[in-house]
């Protein structure tokens, strides 16, 4: 378990932090769980605010985590309510992010296990591929479903969106999956000796 403090909230690249350690962010839809997934890593629950509804994480939240890394939690995208123009800066923010992030280590890409790969989330991947952003998948909520066959179907339908990389499983109330995500993490080398 490692210690973290909240940095800054940047809603434009100006407002970005000092590159000084390596990055880690966490991409997905709006509501898949990426403030709680932050949370449960660093077992700080009120760290990253979460939210029922989804929107709730607006500007890109930076968190330096001891050991040497800097957390970053990017707004969610894909909910039917914003507004058009939201979107808009969204996607300018978060492409300006992710192409011009030098210290940007690994990107994990969180999906809901219940809803699997839709077209963002596709449209995102090939993204990270074509930049050549490191990138793991993470399977969400997997507390949600209750029977092995639930479980085996959401994994292969997740494979096939994106044979090259297997989902990490993960539930943020149970805590399943929180060893792997961190070993995944703790491949991305820090600049401390
Ligand atoms: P935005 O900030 O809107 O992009 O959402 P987010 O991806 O940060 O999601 P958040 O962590 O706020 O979680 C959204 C909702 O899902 C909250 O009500 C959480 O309690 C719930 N949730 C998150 N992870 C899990 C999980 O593993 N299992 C269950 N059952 N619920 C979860
Ligand atoms: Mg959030």
């Amino acid at each position: 378990m490692a210690a973290a403090e909240f940095i800054i909230g940047a809603s434009k690249p100006e407002q970005f932090p000092a590159e000084t350690v390596p990055e880690i962010a966490f991409l997905g839809r709006s509501n898949v769980g990426k403030s709680s997934l932050i949370n449960r890593l660093l077992n700080q629950k009120g760290l990253a605010r979460t939210s029922a509804t989804p929107g709730c994480t607006q500007a890109i939240q930076f968190y330096r985590v001891e050991g040497g890394w800097m957390f970053v939690d990017l707004p969610g995208y894909g909910f039917a309510k914003a507004p058009r123009d939201f979107v808009r800066s969204w996607k300018d923010l978060i492409e300006s992010y992710l192409t011009t992030r030098q210290s940007l280590g690994l990107c994990l890409l969180l999906l809901d296990s219940r809803r699997g790969w839709m077209e963002m989330d596709l449209e995102l991947k090939d993204w990270l591929q074509h930049w050549q952003r490191p990138y793991a998948v993470v399977a969400t909520k997997f507390d949600k479903l209750k029977t092995q066959r639930d479980r085996s179907e959401s994994m292969a339908a997740l494979g096939k969106g994106d044979p090259t990389h297997t989902p990490l499983t993960f539930s943020a109330l149970s805590g399943q999956g929180v060893r792997e995500i961190w070993q995944a993490i703790s491949t991305i080398k820090t600049n401390r000796p």
